[in-house]
């Protein structure tokens, strides 16, 4: 028992030299894809080992400045400073628990002109104002299932151009054979007038012409 209390503060203390105490964070995606005229939520959070007080925030885009605010303790809200009206701050429920603190931003009815870097960065007073920050790619598309719907009219396309294609052949094979026959049958009618009286097979010539009109295709 003891023994994981110490851990886990030995643990703890390890964590806050390794990470320089203020970590910021946009998540595990670096890159969010979302559908031009859509509200997408730029993700960030942050942790501060030794606890924070009044931490300054700030969302850039690319290398402007998007948004930023302040928050006095884990306990209070975020306030903006330098608002905008197409940013707004989510409903973020606060966990008095968690070492995190969320300063996730929503993003209005996004435009193509708004892809881009967005960088969300951190700053506590209470660690000789320490500043860090985490940036993640914003890619605003047409439509969000474009490829899929792509690659299954392609897959049409294909499926519907080989059926297209055998039944093509199979057509012009049986005309082929079609006109093959008919030249044939036109050979032997040739043959049997022309050399059919040199031909001395009683009658077989005969009934050879007889018997042309009976298999058709
Ligand atoms: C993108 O959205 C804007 C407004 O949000 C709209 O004017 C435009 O037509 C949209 N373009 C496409 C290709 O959907
Ligand atoms: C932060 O808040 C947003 C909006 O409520 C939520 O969608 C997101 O999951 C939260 N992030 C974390 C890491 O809790
Ligand atoms: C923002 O940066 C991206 C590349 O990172 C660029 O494609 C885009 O045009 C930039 N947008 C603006 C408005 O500067
Ligand atoms: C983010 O941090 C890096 C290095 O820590 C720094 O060079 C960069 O200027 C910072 N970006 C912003 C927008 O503060």
């Amino acid at each position: 028992m003891a023994g994981g209390w110490l851990g886990a503060a030995l643990l703890g203390l390890h964590l806050c030299s390794v990470t320089l105490a203020l970590d910021v964070s946009v998540g595990k995606a670096t890159t969010i894809s979302t559908q031009n005229g859509s509200d997408v939520l730029l993700p960030c959070t942050f942790t501060a080992c030794i606890g924070f007080e009044n931490a300054e925030f700030s969302w850039w885009f690319n290398s402007t400045k998007l948004y930023a605010g302040t928050v006095r303790n884990k306990n209070s809200k975020p306030v903006c400073k330098h608002c905008n009206p197409r940013v707004e701050l989510p409903e973020v429920t606060l966990h008095k628990d968690s070492r995190e603190y969320n300063l996730s931003v929503i993003l209005l009815s996004v435009d193509f002109s708004d892809s881009g870097k967005y960088t969300c960065v951190v700053k506590n007073p209470k660690e000789k104002g320490a500043e860090h920050n985490a940036t993640l790619s914003l890619l605003v598309v047409v439509e969000l299932e474009k490829v899929d719907k792509t690659l299954a009219k392609i897959i049409a396309a294909v499926v519907g151009g080989v059926i297209g294609l055998l039944i093509l052949i199979l057509l012009v094979k049986k005309l082929i054979l079609f006109i093959l026959k008919k030249k044939k049958e036109k050979n032997n009618e040739c043959l049997v007038s022309s050399s059919g009286n040199d031909n001395t097979e009683n009658g077989l010539a005969g009934s050879k012409a007889d018997r042309k009109p009976a298999p058709k295709a």
